[in-house]
């Protein structure tokens, strides 16, 4: 096995390109350790984001040999056994700069798809309590794990051919909500999901379930709200 692992990083906006870069291999090391090592010891002004370095934050997500991947969990051996990595920005977003991508469109689409929790109570009303296997809950719960870490989102090509989709995750957040007993905002949530860019412009295709890093099923979520939205019609609760 090579000592070093030959490191293209992607430096610059969106008209920049690929810098080379020789690492040190480890055993165990992880992509992010291989980013952090070029921006210690090699280059301090390299771009990159992290937070958690234990798979919670979903703020390292990079494209990784091609692929959109949570740097901090995924080991440098598995991602190149050949020992050569690519590591360039989330795709489908702008670049700030480096490996840093830009989310702020990825969190509007959120709360354009109204993934944001509206409380059916005031907080002088008791706390309902929500039993943890009624099918309710158990609905809510299947989408409800998501670290918004954008990798769906990247490997998303109809966010790539529309870019006004919502995208899987602002989705996949909504069907959770929608399934939330103690939340009062469906019937906006179901009007936006339901709008030009939203559920139905999905094509199943899936990658966003193949690449989700902690195992949610956004195409899943998706379907759950075109059956939802399409009963919403049926049953006038929403105008076509
Ligand atoms: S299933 Fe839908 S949201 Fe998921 S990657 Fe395909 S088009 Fe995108
Ligand atoms: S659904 Fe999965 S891939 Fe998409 S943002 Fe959430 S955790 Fe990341
Ligand atoms: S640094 Fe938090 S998920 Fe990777």
């Amino acid at each position: 096995m090579a000592e070093v692992l030959a490191v293209s990083l992607w430096r610059g906006g969106a008209d920049g390109g690929y810098e080379d870069y020789s690492v040190p291999r480890r055993e165990n090391q992880t992509v992010l350790d291989v980013v952090t090592y070029v921006q210690r010891n090699l280059d301090p002004t390299l771009a990159y984001r992290f937070a958690c370095r234990v798979g919670m934050c979903g703020s390292c997500a990079m494209t990784v040999n091609g692929r959109p991947r949570w740097t901090c969990r995924t080991k440098a051996s598995a991602a190149a056994p050949d020992g050569r990595l690519r590591i360039a920005p989330l795709e489908n977003l702008p670049i700030i700069k480096d490996l840093a991508a830009d989310m702020r469109l990825f969190f509007e689409k959120w709360q354009g798809a109204k993934g944001v929790f509206a409380p059916s109570k005031s907080r002088t009303d008791a706390i309902d309590r929500i039993l943890p296997e009624t099918p309710a809950r158990r609905a809510a719960d299947a989408a409800i794990e998501c670290i918004n870490c954008g990798i769906c989102y990247a490997a998303c090509d109809t966010v790539r051919w529309h870019p006004d989709f919502l995208g899987p995750a602002a989705l996949n957040r909504a069907w959770s909500l929608i399934n939330d007993e103690r939340d009062a905002g469906n019937r906006e949530r179901l009007i936006a999901v339901a709008s030009r860019g939203g559920c139905h412009t999905c094509h199943s295709h899936q990658s966003c379930q193949e690449q989700c890093p902690v195992g949610l099923n956004p195409t899943a979520s998706i379907a759950g709200l075109k059956r939802r939205t399409l009963a919403a019609y049926l049953s006038g609760e929403i105008k076509p």
